[in-house]
């Protein structure tokens, strides 16, 4: 069996999330077309509608109106997503909206201090008990505020970014290392007055309403990085991408792979909205082992779990660090890699912020558990196809968190001879 044939896969999630939040802030209407097919970027629809926003989406097409947003009547269920939670308590404390925010069971467990702590130096005003959820906002009046992120989150920084434009007076929010910057690009596309200088981002508050935005959200690199995986592993393999977001805050797992030997080329090279895109084509490739550390961890920080299925394939060392950011991910995923790979006869020795490996392993058959977190399951479903024995996933419905057309699309790479 190899794996052959292309794709043109779903929008990128963080940009489907931001697309849908900064429309509703636009005075206009919106058209967006390949937005993210998962259940993470319907939260965010459903929850701007909440607000009063009109959103409609047939087929991966949105038309979004934005205009003022309203006090919502009800609670702000935020499902299972992170971005959806952290990103609109900052929107909506820059906008002075009070409204309580709630989560699935896994949102539930996630820390939300990290985003309220720093929008309280903004003047926000928040109930949160335990740092978690649910969590109450207040409206208030804003003012500007100079804040360095402990840790290096792009949920965070957006969350902090979207304040600022509704607080009085400028900003200046510092990252400890580059996360990804789309909240950055899209909003200055949109007109808002910001400014970047290396970790530094200036923010002034919105004067002017943003302009709407029309376009196509660019293939999601984090899906890309399943099937990418799957045909590097995969002998006699190609698999092409096309309109794949190439932001070089995204790339890390490519970049890497790349460094390591695999046979990777892009072409057609182009930017929107700041964004860059390519096309790209992945043929199976001998891999050395790779070296993960801090500053590299945020330009990969959600492929780990399918670099971690890769490593048991390439040849040598792989070690990750620096990677505590995953223990508080829909899951502990540091725990989840170490456990599954083990109950797949895997040796892997843990630490508390990564894991080491030494390649090439065999994948035995066996049972994972998914812990409902759509990039496990999606990694161990790529080790179900490097395994001659059978990995089975306790859950493997929850892929749909991001890519519901997950199975079908990778059904549709094999090819028998
Ligand atoms: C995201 C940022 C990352 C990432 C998440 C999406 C975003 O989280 O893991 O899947 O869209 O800003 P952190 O910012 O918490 O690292």
């Amino acid at each position: 069996m190899k794996l052959l044939g292309t794709l043109h896969l779903p929008g990128d999630k963080s940009l489907s999330h931001r697309s849908l939040m900064f429309a509703s802030l636009a005075r206009g209407v919106s058209k967006i077309s390949n937005l993210g097919s998962g259940k993470d970027v319907e939260s965010t629809a459903n929850v701007l509608r909440q607000l009063g926003v009109k959103i409609e989406i047939t087929n991966g097409r949105a038309t979004v109106h934005g205009d003022l947003l309203q006090v919502p009547q009800n609670q702000l269920n935020c499902g299972n997503s992170g971005t959806t939670a952290r990103l609109l308590m900052g929107l909506l404390a820059g906008q002075g909206i009070s409204a309580e925010f709630t989560g699935d069971e896994s949102l539930s467990s996630r820390p939300m201090g990290r985003v309220i702590k720093p929008l309280e130096k903004f003047g926000a005003k928040f109930e949160l008990i335990n740092d978690r959820l649910p969590v109450k906002l207040s409206a208030s009046l804003l003012k500007g505020a100079n804040y360095k992120l402990p840790i290096a989150s792009a949920q965070v920084k957006s969350a902090l970014i979207l304040a600022a434009l509704g607080a009085k007076g400028s900003s200046m929010i510092t990252d400890p290392f580059q996360t990804r910057n789309h909240t950055e690009n899209l909003l200055i596309s949109m007109g808002a007055n910001i400014s970047v200088q290396g970790i530094d981002i200036f923010v002034d508050s919105l004067q002017n309403p943003l302009s709407p935005i029309e376009w196509e959200v660019p293939a999601d690199p984090s899906s890309v990085a399943f099937f990418a995986a799957a045909a590097l592993a995969v002998k006699s393999s190609c698999v092409k991408f096309k309109n794949v977001l190439m932001n070089n805050t995204r790339t890390g797992f490519l970049d890497v792979l790349e460094q390591a030997g695999a046979d990777y080329r892009r072409s057609n090279p182009r930017f929107i909205y700041g964004e860059e895109i390519c096309d790209l084509s992945i043929h199976s490739s001998d891999l050395l082992g790779v070296s993960i550390h801090n500053s590299l961890v945020p330009s990969l920080v959600d492929e780990i779990p399918i670099l971690a299925v890769l490593a048991t394939q390439m040849n040598g060392r792989t070690i990750v660090r620096g990677a505590q950011e995953l223990r508080v991910k829909e899951c502990d995923r540091l725990r989840a890699i170490v456990d599954n790979l083990r109950a797949l006869g895997v040796s892997i020795q843990e630490f508390e912020d990564g894991f080491e490996l030494e390649g090439p392993q065999v994948i035995s058959g066996g049972k994972v558990k998914c812990y409902h977190d759509h990039r496990i399951a999606m990694a161990f479903a790529v080790a179900n196809l490097l395994s001659k024995e059978e990995v089975s996933l306790d859950q493997p419905e929850c892929a749909a968190i991001s890519l519901p057309e997950f199975y079908e699309l990778l059904e549709s790479l094999k090819f028998y001879n």
